[in-house]
């Protein structure tokens, strides 16, 4: 008898985005940036980078949009959505808090900083991935190494990365979220 296991199919990360509709201003200047390209292909990261900037993240519909505006199949597109992480796949609050989980940041203290967070925004310490607070406006998320070890904690409130946060700067950085 073999012992290979059944295939486990893996789920879709992206969500569907049925309303999604670029509008034609939009759509034209998409058209003039694919023109400074020697290949429609390479614009795929700018691409999307102008579509997480209008809708906040990237939709199956979104994938979709940009593999036929570059002639591409969506997977074309979907593997460089995926492997990036500031593309986020589903809608974040406006303000996104990303505490880094990975030894240096652990070690000085980031899992307590997390916490806080949670119990600041009614959110659970102990859940995975990205979690929303009730009103839509603050987004927590752990993430990996955010490239910055040497000044752990470390942290990002949407664009804006924070080192050497104790707890009270934490509270502060977040002080203008509510
Ligand atoms: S371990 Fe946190 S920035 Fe590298």
């Amino acid at each position: 008898m073999s012992d290979l296991q059944p295939f486990e199919a893996v789920p879709n990360p992206l969500i569907a985005q049925p309303d999604f509709k670029v509008p034609a201003e939009m759509d034209a200047a998409i058209d003039e940036l694919i023109s400074h390209y020697p290949k429609k292909r390479s614009a795929t990261l700018m691409l999307l980078h102008a579509i997480q900037e209008r809708y906040g993240f990237i939709s199956e519909e979104a994938v979709n949009w940009v593999a036929k505006k570059l002639e591409l199949q969506p997977i074309n597109v979907l593997e460089v959505a995926t492997f990036y992480p500031m593309f986020k796949h589903r809608p974040v609050g406006r303000w996104h808090l990303k505490v880094c989980r990975t030894l240096s940041c652990a070690l000085a203290g980031s899992y307590q900083i997390h916490q806080g967070y949670c119990k600041k925004f009614g959110l659970d310490p102990h859940a995975h991935g990205a979690q929303t607070s009730k009103d839509g406006q603050v987004t927590v998320e752990f993430v990996e190494c955010l490239a910055a070890c040497g000044s752990a904690p470390v942290l990002m409130c949407n664009e804006t990365l924070h080192e050497n946060v104790s707890e009270a700067k934490a509270n502060e950085i977040v002080g203008g979220c509510k």
